[in-house]
């Protein structure tokens, strides 16, 4: 087979190779490997998967009554850990072949292939998160894009999870480049690296709040170069 010029062609041959073997529901470790998480920078123990959920729902202040929503949901893996301890959850992914591994996962009926650039502000659901997507947008403005969009779908928090720290990029890639070597950072995919300030300018220019950390899949070779953001309605009640 080929080697995948784009992003998105590594994402779907993802879907299509578990489509073609024919089995509706992936286990726990399969559901992690098809959002990414079993390659030599991202190898994470499922404790390490779990880590981030409860990060997510803590930092977030996910509560029973909450509907989330994720942007580039892929086949479910964050969700379908969110879905026992929320009201609900939808979400999409630009991979039609993820998309239906995710509709066997989860119980519900806003499951839908869609660019992140094109997610619907309706209708709205309480949270919005997108974890571990934003390093595969193309540049600084589609991200901005994104936001804007999560923000008006979002009625109390938005959270963008695993975000490439644009000022530990030579250091990420170094650490990329003794995993993989030189097809990284050269001749490989890019990844998109964006500063800390953008997330803070951008919540400024939207009314609403921003924390942010350092990511915690420290476990993790990528883990150690991310960092994640919440951004509350200053209305809301995010715990952040
Ligand atoms: C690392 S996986 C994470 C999957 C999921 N968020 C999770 O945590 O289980 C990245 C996902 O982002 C999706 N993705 C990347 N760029 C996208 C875009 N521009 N629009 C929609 N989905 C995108 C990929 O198809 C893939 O499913």
């Amino acid at each position: 087979m080929s080697i995948p010029s784009t992003w998105y062609e590594v994402w779907q041959r993802k879907g299509e190779r578990f489509v073609a073997s024919g089995r509706a529901v992936p286990s726990r470790v399969e559901l992690a490997a098809l959002s990414g998480y079993d390659s030599r920078t991202s190898a994470l123990d499922l404790d390490e998967f779990d880590r981030q959920r409860d990060h997510i729902v803590v930092s977030l202040a996910i509560a029973a009554t909450d509907t989330v929503y994720e942007v580039g949901c892929g086949a479910g893996a964050l969700l379908h850990g969110l879905e026992p301890l929320c009201a609900g959850v939808g979400g999409s992914d630009y991979a039609p072949a993820l998309i239906d591994v995710a509709r066997g996962v989860l119980d519900s009926d806003d499951v839908e292939v869609r660019e992140a650039s094109g997610v619907n502000p309706l209708p709205r659901y309480d949270v919005v998160v997108s974890n571990g997507v934003f390093i595969y947008f193309p540049d600084a403005e589609y991200a901005r894009l994104v936001v804007a969009l999560m923000v008006a779908k979002a009625r109390r928090a938005v959270g963008v999870f695993d975000v490439n720290d644009l000022a530990r990029r030579e250091e990420h890639q170094e650490a990329r480049r003794a995993a993989y070597g030189a097809d990284a950072t050269t001749g490989g995919l890019r990844q998109l690296y964006l500063d800390r300030a953008f997330f803070t300018s951008l919540a400024a220019d939207h009314g609403v709040s921003c924390v942010i950390r350092d990511s915690v899949m420290t476990g993790s070779i990528n883990g150690r170069y991310r960092y994640n953001v919440v951004m509350s309605r200053r209305d809301g009640s995010s715990r952040t």
